[in-house]
């Protein structure tokens, strides 16, 4: 074993792997789920990284949770592709997922082995059921232009790949990266499936031509921003002369931020006719599939709505 200073936890410890941890929403919604759960000696400690921190950064935190009884696991954000990077050989098992993806959100232990999952196309996709009834697409003729083809980007459309009905997959689904890396590696992962979804991958970072790929989509398409801007990077990926799709969604992946975006879609509400969402619900949906592998507890649909009405309290 490599010298790591573990810290032999006096309670039960659910860590956060992220970048501001103390700033999430979480730290006021972690207590009160864990009374919902039945469980409220367990904590939330979070753990901030630097952005593509140093490896063994990664694998002293991985080691923290190994090999410390009372540190039961953690979700990750920001970090999953890294510390899959450096922490690989330290886990016994990965998901499916996280073995395509090669990246993970989610660390937790059973029988004294460490786990890997990459919740996020379950998660991505539970929060897109929530916005879209079945059969939307055949429905709506509508297309996705995804604005970011990061991890989240990469999940719901794997997500939208594994629907088995053709009412529930868009035609096309065009996605916008700045670099060009996020895009090959979005292709190579959908070259692993036969699927009918026509995906665009488009290298771009200039939001006149965002806008432009806007004004072309169909009634009732989705817009997606995820490429992070209005919270972790300032400004919107589209200008403020962009036209949303008649009919359509806006769906901004965050919830708290400037969500330039998002201000950008409400002003077109009524003259569009267009839905906004935020990423609210991606986020409680994201937490609570992570806290129910963590602390190995079911989440039913009963129990997701006393989590969901426990977070909403804080809002
Ligand atoms: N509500 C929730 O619970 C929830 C859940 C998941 C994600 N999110 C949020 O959604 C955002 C994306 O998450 P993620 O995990 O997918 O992050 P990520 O892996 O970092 O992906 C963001 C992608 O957007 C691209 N990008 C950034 N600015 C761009 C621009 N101006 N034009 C085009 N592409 C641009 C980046 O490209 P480069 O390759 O050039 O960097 C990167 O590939 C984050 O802000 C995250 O907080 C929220």
């Amino acid at each position: 074993m490599e010298p790591y200073k573990i810290v032999n936890k006096e309670v039960p410890t659910f860590y956060f792997v992220g970048v501001t941890t103390g700033k999430s929403s979480i730290n006021k919604v972690f207590p009160l789920w864990m009374e919902v759960l039945g469980c409220p000696e367990v904590v939330l400690e979070g753990i901030d990284h630097k952005i593509h921190d140093d490896p063994q950064a990664y694998r002293a935190t991985v080691a923290q949770i190994k090999y410390d009884p009372n540190s039961l696991g953690a979700l990750v954000t920001t970090h999953k592709l890294d510390l899959f990077a450096a922490a690989e050989d330290m886990f016994d098992y990965f998901d499916p997922y996280a073995e395509v993806t090669r990246e993970l959100s989610s660390i937790s232990k059973r029988d004294g082995r460490l786990e890997g999952h990459a919740k996020d196309p379950i998660t991505a996709g539970l929060s897109l059921d929530h916005i879209i009834p079945p059969n939307y697409f055949a429905d709506t003729g509508g297309h996705i232009l995804c604005l970011g083809a990061g991890g989240s980007a990469l999940a719901t459309l794997l997500h939208l790949i594994h629907k088995p009905n053709k009412g529930d997959r868009p035609e096309r689904f065009i996605t916008v990266n700045r670099s060009q890396g996020r895009l090959d590696h979005m292709r190579d992962m959908v070259a692993r499936y036969d699927t009918d979804i026509a995906v665009t991958y488009i290298q771009n970072s200039d939001p006149r031509h965002n806008d432009e790929l806007m004004a072309a989509l169909p009634e009732g398409s989705i817009v997606i921003n995820a490429t992070g801007m209005g919270k972790d990077t300032p400004g919107s990926p589209v200008t403020d002369d962009g036209v949303f799709p008649r009919n359509g969604i806006a769906w901004e992946f965050n919830y708290r931020g400037e969500l330039d975006f998002m201000h950008q879609a409400l002003r077109q509400v009524e003259r569009r006719n267009l839905r906004v969402e935020d990423g609210w619900v991606y986020f409680v949906h994201g937490w609570s599939q992570v806290v129910g592998q963590v602390l190995h507890i079911d989440i039913t649909p009963d129990v997701f709505q006393q989590l969901e009405e426990a977070a909403a309290s804080t809002r």
